[in-house]
């Protein structure tokens, strides 16, 4: 279980460049459960997933995962509890070590030791099969170095890597913006499946209106670092893609095309 709250994220505090990124947030997310995330650029939803993660320290407030509070735990810390994946293909992985060598980074994330002791066999065969199960044929790349993907392959590695080790909280930001569509519609499928399997606690963060509504079990909004529209159970069902931007436009003023929201 995740609770935030009272977050206040005041970023360059007493320059002429203060920024307000999160604006008193209270959440409190249950075991398991898997949240989308919405709101225009600017909202603060990176920067809330960056409190969880630990690479933003809240001003103030409290960020309590598991009846521990993190608040100021350093992201290495708290490593074994949260997993993230970007939108960056390129972020999540190592390109100059291979599929294998990646993967084994992954498996020891949290841990005090790094890649040693040598991959056993078992440990081989273990990833490779896990490999297998994407159903990529990555499984005969193994000692392939990561830089010789296609970034819809670095991303389904890097869910891959995020569910190895254990860990209670999932966050996804944008992950799959910067694939085609085809590529984007196998990752959240994807992503839906290692979630239910792992019962991850998920927040992911997301463009598409349709993907906000179509996964996971609540949807957020975000708004000048607040939560605006926090919705789920029936609520949720009753509401469509059209209610969502109607929502956007009320708060962002009518100078939005649908370009920007990607409706689809
Ligand atoms: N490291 C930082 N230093 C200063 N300002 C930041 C920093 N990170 C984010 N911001 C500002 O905080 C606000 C929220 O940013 P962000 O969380 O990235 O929004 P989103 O992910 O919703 O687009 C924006 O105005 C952004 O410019
Ligand atoms: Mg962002």
């Amino acid at each position: 279980m995740i609770e935030v709250s009272n977050l206040d994220v005041i970023f360059g505090r007493g320059t002429p460049l203060e920024k307000q990124a999160l604006n008193g947030i209270n959440l409190t997310m249950q075991q398991g459960s898997f949240v989308t995330v919405i709101g225009s650029n600017g909202a603060g939803k990176s920067t809330f997933l960056g409190t969880l993660a630990g690479d933003v320290i809240p001003t103030s407030g409290k960020v309590v995962i598991n009846n521990k509070d993190v608040t100021r735990q350093a992201t290495a810390e708290r490593a074994k509890l949260v997993a993230r994946v970007f939108q960056d293909p390129l972020a999540g992985s190592c390109g100059t070590l291979t599929i294998e060598e990646n993967l084994a980074l992954a498996a020891a994330r949290g841990k005090k030791r790094g890649l040693s002791p040598a991959l056993s066999s078992s440990r081989r065969a273990e990833f490779r099969e896990r490999v297998a199960g994407l159903k990529l044929g990555l499984e005969n790349r193994m000692q392939d170095r990561m830089e010789l993907l296609s970034g819809g392959q670095r991303q389904a590695l890097s869910l891959v890597m995020a569910t190895l080790a254990e860990s209670e909280v999932l966050l996804l930001d944008e992950h799959t913006a910067a694939l085609d569509p085809g590529m984007a519609e196998f990752i959240m499928e994807l992503t839906r499946k290692l979630v239910a399997e792992n019962k991850l606690t998920t927040l992911m963060v997301t463009h598409s209106m349709r993907q906000a509504l179509d996964y996971g079990d609540r949807t957020i909004m975000l708004h000048a670092g607040d939560v605006l529209l926090d919705v789920q159970g029936d609520q949720r069902k009753n509401l469509g893609v059209e209610d969502l931007v109607k929502m956007f436009r009320d708060v962002r003023g009518q100078n939005i095309d649908d370009d920007a929201l990607l409706i689809g």
